[in-house]
């Protein structure tokens, strides 16, 4: 129920609509004076009456019902109290009713919407610098589905470029086939890493890695099927990868993909006479825009990355009709985003409009800098393993007899690393810590995770409540009570603003509210009616604790 929407409805206020009303309600700064505030200023003007007068009117004409308690006029504001057995017993009949669907919506219905994201490229190295990516774009993508959208997953692979040239001519000098197979994606990385070093003694090394790469592009057998073989592992090691972080896409359709749709593109470009010939290469200049000019096509004719990027974004366009389209990547990239879409634009393509650059800050270790040349690279994989034997330490000095303690580290340790990504603002660069992911107490998914476990544990002694009723209401249940209503309002906001991080401040709120409500009110020893009470107000927590969780990609254990 929407009480903000009851409210609207009901207040008279000149001649404002109730959208307008609407949107006006506030959140007053403490519970004490409302649950919603009407500021009536704005409206003086238009009213020609001092606000203090407005609002005392607004008040007087309200009819009270079942659902506002108490209205009350205050230094110009309209102070809305709701009754709060109603309020509890809506949410958590709506908890119940929908478990685990609740807080999810059909908003989104009939529109497809592409997110690009992870967009690994092939044979190079998997490192914490993907992990943003990987995880804030697998989050929209949940949080798409769950709000009714048909979210399209797409792995814009880093299949093309002279950089597998240079591992041919390196694998066909020093490579062995076991060991490659063996090693994968480390083992190419480090024949990458080689090539560089070889190469800065002898240039030549260069113009056999172009070759090379020109035998890809003739279709030349030996080096197609190596280049394939180089794909192959790289899938497979970045697929254990996504398994683990629960990430999941509906096409790996590349760079590559769009050899073949790229002439199309550079003939309208041509026709529409944005082309322009400079040293040789074929540009769209934008000056006009503030912006250095995009290249299409290289002196040698070779295309390029923006290129590509067109030729994707004309194909989904024609393939999915998105209703957005996302590119969840680095904002190193932003300018590369932002020549594109504008050469979409001046092509006419009126839905360049709804191409969307998410783009979002750099995460570091501790430690320090990274380099794929150089072969200085933290693999997301390692950080992924330290922070699950992390996890299994802690959990086994905390709970030594809990069973199955392997997995549950895994789930925790796991959540430690999505979480640690998603917890902040996607743009602020991040400095990946270990303690500070897997601090119990800190802002973290254990905290979360641990707050479940003891949520279980409450409702294994009490049992769940079948019957319950909203008594009367203290603070805690309250504050209980709308933060676990607001879940649906903070789904929507995260969407719209592209940030799963609204999702994880939100399960941390909620499980500090449900905590501070566990040692501030006794639960299994209460009398009757307010035990069972009690009883639902816990498992409709961990209900909304698990869908929140589940939206970031994070599992949560029974135990802990
Ligand atoms: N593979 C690219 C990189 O690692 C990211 C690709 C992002 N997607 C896109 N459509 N440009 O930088």
């Amino acid at each position: 129920m929407d009480f903000k929407r009851h409210i609207a409805a009901h207040i008279q206020a000149g001649e404002l609509s109730e959208d307008e009303i609407y949107s006006m309600l506030a959140l007053p700064p403490n519970t004490e004076m409302g649950d919603f505030a009407l500021p009536c200023f704005r409206l003086a003007k238009t009213m020609r009456k001092a606000p203090a007068l407005i609002a005392q009117e607004i008040a007087d004409n309200y009819k009270k019902d079942d659902i506002v308690s108490q209205v009350s006029a205050v230094n110009g504001y309209v102070n809305f109290k709701i009754n709060r057995a109603v309020w509890a017993e809506q949410t958590l009949g709506r908890i119940f009713a929908e478990r685990e669907k609740y807080g999810s919506s059909d908003e989104g219905q009939g529109r497809t919407v592409c997110i690009d994201y992870s967009s690994v490229n092939i044979a190079k190295p998997f490192h914490i610098g993907h992990l943003s990516t990987t995880v804030l774009g697998s989050s929209l993508y949940k949080l798409h589905k769950f709000l009714g959208y048909k979210p399209v997953g797409i792995n814009h692979l880093g299949d093309y470029g002279t950089q597998f040239g240079k591992l041919i001519s390196a694998y066909k000098r020093w490579g062995k086939r076991e060991d490659i197979e063996k090693g994968g994606l480390r083992a190419l990385n480090a024949l990458y890493v080689r090539f560089h070093e070889e190469a800065e003694k002898d240039p030549s090394l260069n113009d056999e890695a172009r070759a090379f790469f020109k035998k890809i592009e003739e279709k030349d057998e030996e080096s197609v099927a190596l280049f394939n073989w180089f794909k192959e592992l790289t899938l497979k090691d970045v697929g254990r990868i996504y398994e683990m972080l629960d990430v999941h896409f509906d096409s790996w359709a590349g760079e590559s993909f769009y050899n073949d749709k790229m002439q199309p593109v550079i003939d309208e470009l041509r026709e529409k006479g944005l082309l322009k010939e400079s040293e040789g290469a074929q540009i769209v200049d934008l000056e006009a825009y503030g912006m250095p000019p995009c290249i299409i096509l290289r002196s040698d004719g070779a295309s390029l990355y923006a290129t590509r990027d067109i030729a994707a974004a004309i194909y989904r366009k024609k393939t999915y009709d998105f209703y957005k389209c996302l590119y969840v990547v680095a904002y190193q990239q932003n300018l590369h985003f932002k020549q594109f879409f504008k050469v979409l634009e001046l092509m006419g393509k009126e839905w360049a409009k709804d191409l969307v650059h998410v783009a979002y800050g750099m995460v570091s270790l501790e430690d320090g800098s990274m380099s794929t040349r150089k072969g200085k690279v933290v693999y997301l994989e390692d950080v992924i393993q330290k922070c699950v034997q992390k996890a299994l330490s802690i959990i086994t000095e905390k709970n030594p007899t809990l069973e199955n303690k392997e997995q549950i580290a895994k789930t925790v340790g796991v959540g430690a690393v999505i979480f640690g990504a998603l917890y902040n603002n996607k743009i602020k660069d991040i400095t990946f810590s270990y303690d500070k992911v897997l601090n119990f107490e800190g802002e973290t998914s254990c905290y979360v995770q641990y707050t479940c476990a003891r949520a279980n544990s409450v409702l294994e002694k009490g049992g769940r409540a079948s019957e319950w009723k909203a008594g009367e209401i203290c603070p805690q249940e309250f504050e209980l009570v709308k933060k676990l209503a607001d879940f649906p309002n903070v789904l929507h906001e995260a969407l719209e603003k592209y940030e799963p991080c609204y999702v994880a401040r939100y399960a941390v709120d909620l499980a500090q509210v449900y905590n501070k409500f566990y040692f501030d009110c006794s639960i299994l020893n209460a009398e009757k009616e307010t035990r069972e009470f009690r009883l639902a107000l816990t498992e409709a927590t961990l209900i909304a604790l698990k869908n929140a969780l589940g939206l970031l990609g994070i599992g949560v254990p029974e135990k802990m």
